[in-house]
């Protein structure tokens, strides 16, 4: 069970890993086009889905009652099975022949998808992405969601020195992969600065900061996240994701402006990561708390503890 503050504290890190992958992936085409015979192999989940997604799955998706001319796009089964017409809208290996690719390409407003009229557009880059893609092969991944992580190798960096740890050299690899070079390292205020507002949303107190700059000792930095984790304020800063993810607000917000109490829900977030619960657990007791055996809140329980609707 991984704990929910390595979780989190992790997956906002990932977040910008793969924000920097996405900006290098198109700077990564770009090369591409001066050495058309090394290309990267493209992932269905992040390059393809997407595209396929804002253009296409109104009209070719799940969503059975809205599916048009019988034509699935976000399975493989459904791509690549026979077509009304009589070809197949992605023969693996063979984007000639895949009618997906010349219905995106055509000059024929007729035939051209998306319809003209959903007012959306498959660039001439996204066409040529999947174009590659379907030359691959054609392969389906899942959502990542779905996928179990696996372990990757720690790269191997030129720069001796700079990295401490196996994440440091992850993003140095990158840097060095892209031709950059890491920025110098802060200095202790702007360090501890930095820090208190991305583990407890506040500034540091002066104290904090006459605190960190008088340890020299090597392990400063890390005692210093240690006592922002152990923080009532970790979890207030945590929380605040969640919490906008569900659209938390202290009143109804509409034109009715009611009240609407959640303070209890919030109470129970922010303690939920200043607890370090599982993040398993946290998922389960968020989404049916109310039907777990031995509840302590119900729709029906007494004045003062309010259902989540
Ligand atoms: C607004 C709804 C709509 C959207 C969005 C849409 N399509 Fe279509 N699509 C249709 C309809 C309706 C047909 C059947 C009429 C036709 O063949 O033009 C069709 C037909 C097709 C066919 C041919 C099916 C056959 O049996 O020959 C392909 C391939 C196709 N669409 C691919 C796509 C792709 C790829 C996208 C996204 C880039 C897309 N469509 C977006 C409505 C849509």
């Amino acid at each position: 069970m991984i704990p929910l503050r390595s979780y989190l504290v992790f997956g906002s890190l990932l977040a910008g890993l793969l924000y920097a992958d996405l900006a290098a992936e198109r700077s990564r085409s770009a090369a591409e086009q001066a050495q058309p015979d090394k290309k990267p192999p493209i992932d269905f989940a992040r390059q393809i889905r997407p595209i396929l997604s804002e253009n296409c799955f109104v009209c070719h998706g799940p969503d059975d009652e809205q599916r048009k001319a019988k034509l699935r796009l976000d399975i493989k089964a459904g791509a690549t099975k026979e077509l009304r017409s009589g070809g197949h809208a992605v023969v693996p290996g063979d984007p000639k022949n895949s009618v997906l690719l010349q219905r995106i390409t055509s000059d024929d407003p007729d035939e051209r998808m998306p319809p003209a009229k959903t007012n959306k557009k498959i660039t001439p880059q996204q066409a040529e992405l999947i174009r590659q893609w379907i030359e691959q092969g054609a392969h389906w991944s899942e959502h990542w969601a779905f996928v179990p992580p696996q372990r990757s190798a720690v790269p191997v960096v030129k720069t001796a020195g700079w990295a401490r740890n196996a994440v440091d050299r992850f993003i140095l690899a990158r840097l060095e992969a892209e031709g950059l070079s890491p920025s110098p390292e802060a200095d202790k205020v702007r360090l501890i600065r930095r820090l208190t507002f991305d583990l407890t949303g506040l500034p540091p107190a002066p104290a904090e900061v006459d605190a960190f700059l008088a340890d020299s000792a090597p392990d400063a930095y890390e005692k210093a996240v240690d006592r922002l984790l152990a923080s009532p304020h970790f979890g207030e800063r945590m929380a605040l994701d969640w919490l906008d993810a569900a659209r938390y607000a202290d009143t109804h917000g509409y034109h009715i402006d009611a009240g609407r109490d959640m303070t209890r829900w919030r109470q129970w977030v922010i303690d939920a990561f200043n607890t370090n619960l599982p993040y398993d657990r946290f998922i389960v007791e968020q989404l049916a708390g109310d039907l777990l055996p031995g509840r302590r809140c119900s729709r029906r329980s007494p004045a003062g503890s309010t259902a989540i609707t």
